[in-house]
């Protein structure tokens, strides 16, 4: 029967991992997957990480199963990382929440969530959004359509379209929005943007879904989460993904967590009770380790404190990287066309590259982003940031 099946390509992200691996030049640039990157090139370990693993692996002494919604000191230190200790909705114990495989997974048990509330739930994501987002929320069975979000030729927001868009959804609606350091483009909304989109999603009655991999990465760990609190405050159903993968760099622990915010403790309760049942249907019970160590430098107020500290120095390298390739590209260019660079946020920014383009880039210039131009800022170095920019100055 399975020999009926074909060979699928390369996925687009991931798929660029392999070709740059592959690549014998020495000097070769890899901005592909996105994966923060120090200045030797490396996917760092964490200190308060390595603490914590230490301090978990030191008291472990079983390896019996975690229960299907997850690790409970890791899922209200992440409630309180997102929203807050003081929330109302924390407060009054209306945050319903399920320890997940990743954001992706979080992503997945909330499409089951909404599934399972109305069987066609319709989802609006932004155009453009995350190279997974359409394949998994689809694959799941949402009816997915997107909405105009960023315009790839001037690299700006489109953010009177979306608004218009917006205003057209309503009850049994679902929004999707990037919480901050929009993946792919670094594009995102200033706080009087999210507030008027809070207004209008107050108003409308849609459901917000707001991915939120990036905690931390953008402005600050509080200021990131500034629109996400304003929102759960003002309307009262709100889904979030969230992810340990970029601000925990635990990439392969596969760490997160779906989050729902309702109008009443029993409906919290409900809905956690549905996404346990979801995690059971797709893969029962959630892994163990990363989920530790997020509970346990959430719970230590010091090794909080070196997390944070650490956050905070990855968030200033990728701006500075950020303004020096945004120079080195003026120099290189004579012109200003990728200013913008400077001022988009977290790990990516679109080079506004063709595809012929992009694989010209890495065929002659061993310069590797994904299909769509997407770069990842983290793979530049105070080393090979010349090499980018006259690798893209000679292929626009
Ligand atoms: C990315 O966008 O590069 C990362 O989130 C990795 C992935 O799974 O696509």
């Amino acid at each position: 029967m399975l020999d009926r099946l074909e060979a699928l390509p390369a996925d687009p992200i991931l798929g660029t991992i392999v070709a740059c691996r592959n690549d014998p030049n020495p000097a070769k640039v890899d901005l592909g997957v996105g994966q923060y990157k120090d200045v030797d090139g490396m996917t760092p370990i964490f200190r308060a990480v390595r603490e914590a693993e230490r301090r978990v692996l030191a008291v472990q002494d079983t390896k019996g199963y975690v229960p299907p919604p997850g690790d409970q000191l890791f899922l209200s230190g992440v409630v309180h990382q997102l929203l807050g200790r003081e929330h109302p909705a924390v407060i009054d114990g209306r945050v319903g929440a399920v320890q997940t495989t990743g954001g992706s997974g979080a992503l997945r048990v909330l499409a089951g969530l909404l599934l399972r509330a109305r069987d066609d739930a319709p989802l609006w994501v932004p155009s453009p959004t995350w190279g997974n987002h359409i394949p998994l929320l689809g694959a799941a069975g949402l009816a997915i359509t997107e909405y105009p979000y960023y315009d790839k030729a001037t690299h700006t927001l489109e953010f009177d379209a979306m608004m218009a868009e917006v205003r057209r959804r309503g009850p049994g609606d679902v929004v999707l929005l990037h919480g901050c350091c929009h993946n792919p483009c670094g594009a995102d909304l200033d706080p009087q943007q999210w507030d008027e989109f809070i207004e209008v999603a107050a108003e409308r009655g849609f459901t917000p879904f707001v991915d939120f991999a990036y905690q931390g990465l953008g402005e600050g760990l509080e200021a990131d989460a500034r629109g996400i609190r304003r929102l759960a405050e003002r309307v009262p159903e709100v889904i979030v993904a969230w992810s340990a993968s970029k601000n925990f760099g635990l990439y392969r622990e596969r760490t997160g967590a779906a989050i729902t915010v309702a109008a009443t403790p029993t409906l919290a309760a409900t809905q956690t009770s549905q996404m346990a049942n979801i995690a059971r249907e797709l893969y029962s019970m959630p892994p163990a380790h990363g989920a530790s160590i997020v509970a346990e430098i959430l719970r230590d107020g010091d090794l909080a404190g070196m997390w944070r500290d650490e956050v905070d120095e990855m968030r200033t390298r990728l701006n500075r990287l950020r303004a020096l390739l945004s120079e080195r590209l003026r120099v290189a260019t004579g012109g200003t066309e990728f200013d913008y660079i400077e001022h988009e946020r977290g790990m990516f920014s679109f080079l506004g590259l063709s595809p012929a383009q992009v694989a010209t880039l890495q065929r002659d210039h061993s310069v590797y982003t994904i299909p769509s131009s997407r770069m990842n800022v983290a793979g530049v170095t105070e080393d090979n940031v010349d090499v980018v920019a006259r690798a893209v100055t000679a292929v626009v």
